[in-house]
This record gives structure tokens, C-alpha cells and sequence, in this order.
């Protein structure tokens, strides 16, 4: 299979970090008889210091035009203060919107070699940690109409929170068949009880949920969902949810597994391109000393293969890989425990190649 990926390392860690996920499907590449061809392009701060804006359209015409694209992670205090219209952020909300990629899975599962660094009591984590947030990625408040005006001599914002059926009804399906091939439990997160983008969130969703009768679906709202998510992780499957509330609970639900850097999260839209990437940020204060974690990144690109093209097999190798990196004791900085063996950020993207079956 020949494919062209489209890489952003970014800012901070992210060019450590995209490099070893980079080796890694090298490895893959040469055991399975596969020819990647990357395509580096700059997005983020990086972007503004090279061309004044976070994101240029021939960036998201390289990533709309190939088969996928590799994210590390963008931002960093060094643009703290640009214009907000040209923030690094802005760089990825661009290309999520320009590739229609409306759908967010950011999966939230420990890994028993882990389970020790939740933060949670051990009688819950014990009980199992494996769910998926599927996090509707480009409507809703992210999207909506903006402004700054100035009222009776004071300074008034709004943000505009929007959600059209369409939008509700394709996260959906995406939602369901999530489930399908999971433990076939949808949990529908929202706000029903005061908004009306929640209430025709819940309408939209239970329609779609016609089409499932093998999926079962509850309506939980969204701040009982924040608490059930630290008392009881294990009754979840799969959570639906739209942008912001998805943006809030994605991180609560990575938190809990206690090892953020080993998250990896799917863009996905209608065609099989897709754009794939840790759910960590850009760490800008252990940039360039070659101790970041590389595995979140490491796995995104496993879904990578597994999501856009097809490739299970080979996905499953690098879970598999990751997984024999860590039991042989192998840890990077951030989840170092005594009697491991610490290696550097390098180090751990040359293991887990080395590790590729
Ligand atoms: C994320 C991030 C982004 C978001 C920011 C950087 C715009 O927090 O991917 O979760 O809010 O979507
Ligand atoms: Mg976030």
C-alpha cells in the first residue's frame, strides 16, 4: 500500500515527538511492505513566525489532498499575545472545519502496567477504565458567531452556540457505530434542562438511535457526567458529546488514566482521510530536551493506520509494541516508577520500533 501523509510537528515537544512516530511507522512500513511518503508542511506558532499567520491555505490544501495527516502539538507562550485571529489554536480549528472533520475519538482506557499512576482510588480504577469520548468537533459554540461590542461604556462579548440537525445527526451515527464495535453502550451527554441546543441535541440523537436497537443509550447530563467520570469510569462505552462539553470531559477522562501522554485521538469526517494526534499539548517546558513521551503520538498514528487505511494489522502491532515497551519496564519521564529503566524520548520511539512484529 503506498500513502501520502501530511506531517505538522508544530511547536514545543511536537517535532520530538512526531519524529518517533515517524521511525515507528518506518518499521511498519518495511515489515508489511508499505511505502509512506510524508510531506512536512507548518502549522501553529511555528507558522506565524515563518509566514505571519497560524495556518495558510496551500497548508490545508497539502492536508485536504492527502491520505492523511500527523499532528504533534501546537501552541506555546511565545504567542500568547498575537492576535487571536492568528493564534496557533486557530491553526487546528482551520484545518478540523476545512476537512470537515466533525468527529473526535479520544479514547480513555489505563493500561494495567499503568494502573497505578491514576490519580483515582484503587478500588475504581480496579474496576476498569475503557471508554471513548466521541467529541462533536466543528459546530457548537467553537463555531458560532463572535464578538466584542461596547454597551452602556462597558465592554460586552458573546459567543454564539449553534448546532443544525445535520450536525447532531452524523456524530451521532458516529456515536453508534463507535458502540458497534465496542460493548454497544452510548451515553449522550448534554444540557438539556437549560439549553436548547441540548434539547435538540437529545431529539436528534434518540431518532438516530432507531437505527441501533442493538446499542443502548442513556441521556446523562454534563455535570453529573464530570462526576460519574471520577466515581465510576466503568460504567461508560462510549460518551457522545458536542464540542465544548467534549473538549471538558476529554481531558477529566484522560486525567483519570494517569498518563496523558499515552492518549492518541482520531479526526474523522465522511471519507476515510482522517487527521490523527496526541491529546497532549506542546509542553513548551520540556521542548528540545528529548525527554517528552512519544507514545501518545506513537498509537495516534497507529489509529492512523487502522482508521484511514484499513491497516489493523499493522495498528495492532504498534499497540502491541507499545505494550511489550512497557512491560519490559521501559518509561519515559513522566510515568518513571522505581525499578524502571528510563529512557529518553528517542530511546523509547528506537524501542518500541524495535519492538514492531
Ligand atoms: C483540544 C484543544 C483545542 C480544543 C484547543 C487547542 C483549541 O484543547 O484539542 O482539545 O479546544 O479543541
Ligand atoms: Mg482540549
Amino acid at each position: 500500500m503506498e500513502k501520502q501523509i501530511t506531517i505538522i510537528k508544530g511547536d514545543g515537544i511536537g517535532p520530538e515527538i512526531v519524529n518517533e512516530a515517524i521511525k515507528v511507522l518506518d518499521r511498519i512500513a518495511i515489515q508489511y511492505h508499505h511505502t509512506f511518503h510524508y510531506r512536512e508542511v507548518l502549522a501553529g506558532g511555528c507558522a506565524i513566525d515563518a509566514y505571519g499567520t497560524s495556518l495558510t491555505q496551500e497548508t490545508l490544501d497539502a492536508c485536504i489532498h492527502s491520505d492523511s495527516v500527523l499532528l504533534g502539538a501546537v501552541g506555546g507562550p511565545k504567542w500568547d499575545h498575537v492576535d487571536p485571529s492568528i493564534r496557533p489554536e486557530k491553526a487546528l480549528l482551520g484545518i478540523r472545519k476545512g476537512m470537515g472533520l466533525y468527529a473526535n475519538l479520544r479514547p480513555a482506557s489505563i493500561l494495567p502496567q499503568l494502573s497505578h499512576t491514576s490519580p483515582l482510588r484503587k478500588d475504581i480504577v480496579d474496576q476498569g477504565i475503557d471508554f471513548m469520548v466521541v467529541r462533536e468537533l466543528i459546530s457548537g459554540v467553537y463555531f458560532g458567531d463572535k464578538q466584542t461590542t461596547e454597551e452602556n461604556g462597558e465592554l460586552v462579548a458573546v459567543d454564539q452556540m449553534i448546532y443544525r440537525e445535520h450536525e447532531i445527526r452524523r456524530i451521532a451515527h458516529s456515536a453508534f457505530q463507535t458502540a458497534r464495535k465496542r460493548h454497544g453502550k452510548v451515553v449522550s451527554v448534554d444540557k438539556a434542562n437549560v439549553l436548547d441546543t441540548s434539547r435538540l441535541w437529545r431529539k436528534i440523537v434518540h431518532e438516530v438511535a432507531k437505527e441501533y436497537p442493538d446499542v443502548t443509550l442513556h441521556d446523562m447530563l454534563v455535570d453529573n457526567c464530570a462526576m460519574q467520570i471520577v466515581k465510576q469510569p466503568a460504567q461508560f462505552d462510549v460518551i457522545v458529546t458536542e464540542n465544548m462539553f467534549g473538549d471538558i470531559l476529554s481531558d477529566e477522562a484522560s486525567m483519570i488514566t494517569g498518563s496523558i501522554g499515552l492518549i492518541p485521538s482520531a479526526s474523522l469526517g465522511e471519507g476515510s482521510i482522517g487527521m490523527y494526534e496526541p491529546i497532549h499539548g506542546s509542553a513548551p517546558d520540556i521542548a528540545g530536551q528529548n525527554i517528552a513521551d512519544p507514545i501518545g503520538t506513537i498509537l495516534a498514528a497507529g489509529m492512523m493506520l487502522k482508521y484511514s487505511f484499513d491497516l489493523s494489522k499493522e495498528s495492532d502491532a504498534i499497540t502491541a509494541a507499545v505494550n511489550e515497551t512497557l512491560n519490559q519496564g521501559y518509561r519515559t519521564a513522566d510515568i518513571m516508577e522505581d525499578g524502571a529503566k528510563q529512557l529518553t524520548c528517542s530511546q523509547m520511539g528506537d524501542k518500541i520500533a524495535s519492538c514492531i512484529k
